[in-house]
């Protein structure tokens, strides 16, 4: 066993985890951070994702010691009473559809938008393309990134709209 101790949702953690123990695991199973779900368990869907240091992250790619040191943020701490506007924007945008993808989905969102705050519809798609719904289309998923975004910027944005890729003035068609 090895010791590790990282912060979780702003909780600081010590344990003694197996060296070949998932991180996804140690949230779920060790921390009760459940709303961390495991969807392939081999990096592929996104289900899992969370953010490391700010930085989303699938967290069945990572060891839990690994993480030692870490500050971790889970779909559980992302909010801290009031619902974070990405939370907001899948929830008016009917983004949100099952608890699988949509945990994975929002926290890559925050990522994305802390590094491109004025995506275009083809850069939110290309920078949520590890995070797989399996169900429904993407549509909604867009429209809700696209609306965080306009509102993090202090925009308002147009219910529904998109920019096309060349679009750089920020005006909604
Ligand atoms: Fe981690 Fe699918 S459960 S990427
Ligand atoms: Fe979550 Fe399809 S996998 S809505």
């Amino acid at each position: 066993m090895t010791r590790v101790s990282m912060k979780v949702d702003g909780v600081v953690y010590e344990d003694d985890v197996e060296p070949r123990r998932l991180l996804t695991h140690h949230l779920r199973d060790g921390l009760g951070r459940v709303g961390t779900p495991i969807g392939c368990d081999t990096s592929n869907c996104g289900a899992c994702t969370v953010l490391i240091g700010g930085e989303s992250v699938k967290s069945c790619s990572v060891l839990a010691v690994q993480a030692d040191g870490e500050e971790i943020t889970t779909i559980q701490g992302l909010s801290d009473g009031d619902w974070h506007p990405v939370q907001k924007a899948f929830q008016q945008h009917h983004g949100l559809q099952c608890g699988y993808c949509t945990p994975g989905m929002i926290l890559a969102t925050v990522d994305l938008l802390k590094n491109n705050p004025s995506p275009t519809e083809e850069e939110v798609r290309h920078g949520l393309e590890g995070n797989l719904c399996r169900c429904t289309g993407y549509q909604n998923i867009v429209k809700a990134v696209l609306s965080a975004a306009a509102e993090m910027r202090g925009e308002q944005p147009h219910p529904g709209s998109f920019r096309d890729a060349d679009d750089k003035t920020g005006v909604s068609a």
